[in-house]
């Protein structure tokens, strides 16, 4: 039996299917040893190898964002929620829970065709729905959505802030609780305005959050122009890509929000944060094929990171000083 199928305007359908190629992405990582995640196969199956510095590329997202959530966890402990804002196939609410962590609530929202897939992989899983915490047993399910006691999917557009507020509620969010937001390439597909109006009623909602946003930056040279029209042809509209010019842009974007502070990193930081023996470990993986394509990679992407309150107002990162900018010889 197939998950029940949505049909999503056309030009939605491409942002949709980036979920997929991003999923496969990471298989492929996990596959070769990159980094450990035993769930992602239940989502994703036999992806083709890709090339290794979209393994390393990818390597370098998910620790990045890994490592930034680990910092908050120190301030916080478990009483935090998490919301997941497209979060396509992501597991990281099951690589949490491997690591015994039981946070006070994780809420995942994706457009209803990706959520209905994921919800369907949920439910005829066992490892998975093992893993969602039920207080009296009880999971409620619809063909979208998924509610249990501290894990919720839920599908919704999210340009759309009355129905995500609708389905915040619905996944018992308080706004008292310190929030991390959490967004890996997916605020470049909403339109500028939408995206504004959205990061502003979180910005106004939440007493204390932090956001981190991963996705493309130095968009205006000639790297950027490439990569911006391969994915044109593909029919996906980048609506939201000004705000992805540079790291200042990726910044305003919050403060123009009313969100108290932002930092932003380029992957080249990001990367060279990472733990030394932890880097070494992954470049004996596999050679690189093309080692300046991987620096070019790492400086069209960042992750910034903006906050509400001051609980997480000092977040930084070290980066270590070195005479290459990436350990990749
Ligand atoms: C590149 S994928 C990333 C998926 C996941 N965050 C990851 O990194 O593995 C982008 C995701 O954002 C979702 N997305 C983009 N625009 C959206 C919108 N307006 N409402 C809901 N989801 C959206 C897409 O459906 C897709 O799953």
């Amino acid at each position: 039996m197939e998950p029940p199928a949505f049909h999503p305007p056309s030009c939605d359908e491409a942002v949709i299917s980036t979920n997929d190629d991003a999923s496969y992405c990471k298989r492929s990582a996990v596959k070769l040893g990159y980094w450990k995640d035993d769930f992602l196969g239940y989502f994703v199956r036999s992806p083709e190898r890709k090339a290794p510095e979209i393994n390393r590329g990818y390597f370098a997202r998910v620790k990045g964002i890994e490592m930034c959530i680990e910092k908050f966890f120190k301030k916080t402990g478990d009483k935090c929620q998490i919301i997941n804002l497209g979060c396509g196939f992501d597991t990281l609410y099951w690589r949490l829970r491997e690591m015994g962590h039981m946070i006070t609530n994780f809420v995942e929202l994706d457009f209803p065709t990706v959520t209905a897939r994921k919800c369907y992989q949920i439910k005829r899983n066992k490892i998975l729905l093992e893993k969602i915490h039920v207080e009296d047993g009880e999971v409620r399910l619809s063909p979208t959505d998924l509610h249990s006691s501290n894990y919720h999917i839920v599908g919704v557009d999210l340009r759309n802030i009355d129905e995500v507020a609708l389905k915040l509620q619905q996944s018992e969010i308080d706004f008292t609780v310190p929030t991390i937001f959490l967004a890996e390439c997916v605020l470049v597909y909403i339109e500028s305005q939408n995206c504004h109006n959205l990061l502003k009623w979180f910005g106004s909602n939440f007493k204390s959050a932090v956001f981190v946003n991963y996705e493309q930056v130095n968009m205006n040279d000639r790297f950027g122009e490439v990569m911006l029209n391969n994915l044109r042809q593909r029919g996906c509209s980048l609506a939201g890509v000004e705000s992805c010019i540079s790291l200042d842009t990726q910044i305003s974007r919050f403060l123009n929000c009313s969100w108290h502070g932002a930092r932003a990193w380029d992957m080249v930081q990001i990367y060279n944060s990472i733990p030394a023996p932890e880097r070494s470990r992954v470049e004996r993986i596999e050679m690189l094929d093309e080692a300046e394509l991987l620096t070019q990679l790492f400086q069209h992407y960042c992750i910034s990171v903006a906050w509400i309150g001051e609980l997480f107002q000092d977040i930084e990162i070290t980066v270590e000083k070195r005479l290459s900018s990436l350990n990749i010889d």
